[in-house]
């Protein structure tokens, strides 16, 4: 996993929910000047489609015959405005609304459909094409990029990720508590981890960071200087 040459790499920073990924991934690609890629972001836009087309029932099972024949017709991309980036869902900015818990609750039953998970890994695979490029998720260093010249796997006890999660909600208003969030978490780590297709698992050549007890400041650094030791840049 080194890469001593300058030329572009790909970054693949996986780990649990709500472990502090999304930000330090965004953070890195800002500071080296890499295309920024939130998985996460897709599979929570495919589980809104469903949402809005009625493929999910009140119980929580999911269409997944509709959903598959829909998948040519979802189309997901990012744009970005203002150094911000937007989930675009057809065309429509659904940023605020795939954040909701409504979405967290269904996305993780969504994301383990074998058939959306290999329209979602082929986009993904599309974006990083031309390297230089930081994805977030579950399984980019294990099935999307397996030959990611750095790999980062996250962990965070779940009381500090529902903790974060908890604020970063409740600061843009949503209305909801820490009990709800902790279980949001703890039930999606569970589906993760035990899905057939591509379950969540650290990469046998990933570096594990426990971010439990660091500083957003210290998290960017450590990130920061695994990069160098890996570029050499
Ligand atoms: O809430 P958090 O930021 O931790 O999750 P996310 O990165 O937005 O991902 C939402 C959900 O999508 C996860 O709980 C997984 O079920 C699923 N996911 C996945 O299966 N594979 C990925 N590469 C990324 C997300």
């Amino acid at each position: 996993m080194t890469n001593k040459a300058s030329s572009p790499i790909i970054i693949a920073i996986d780990g649990y929910s709500s472990s502090g990924k999304s930000s330090m991934a965004k953070r890195l690609a800002k500071t080296i000047g890499y295309r920024y890629i939130d998985s996460g972001a897709m599979y929570r836009a495919v589980t809104l489609y469903a949402m809005r087309h009625g493929m999910i029932s009140n119980d929580g099972s999911v269409d997944v015959d509709k959903l598959t024949a829909a998948l040519p017709d979802i189309h997901i991309d990012f744009a970005v405005e203002n150094d911000t980036q937007y989930t675009m869902l057809n065309g429509e900015n659904v940023e605020a609304e795939i954040r909701s818990m409504a979405v967290s609750n269904n996305v993780s039953p969504i994301a383990a459909i074998a058939q959306v998970r290999h329209a979602l890994v082929a986009m993904q695979q599309s974006f990083g094409f031309e390297k230089g490029i930081v994805m977030d998720g579950r399984d980019i260093g294990t099935t999307v990029f397996p030959s990611a010249e750095m790999k980062i796997f996250v962990t965070a006890s779940p009381q500090t990720r529902a903790q974060r999660r908890f604020l970063e909600l409740t600061d843009k208003g949503h209305a909801i508590t820490f009990e709800e969030v902790l279980a949001n978490v703890v039930s999606r780590d569970h589906i993760d981890e035990t899905r057939a297709e591509s379950p969540l698992r650290r990469a046998d050549d990933a570096i594990e960071l426990d971010n439990s007890t660091m500083t957003i400041d210290e998290q960017n650094k450590w990130l920061l200087d695994r990069y160098h030791e890996i570029t050499g840049a």
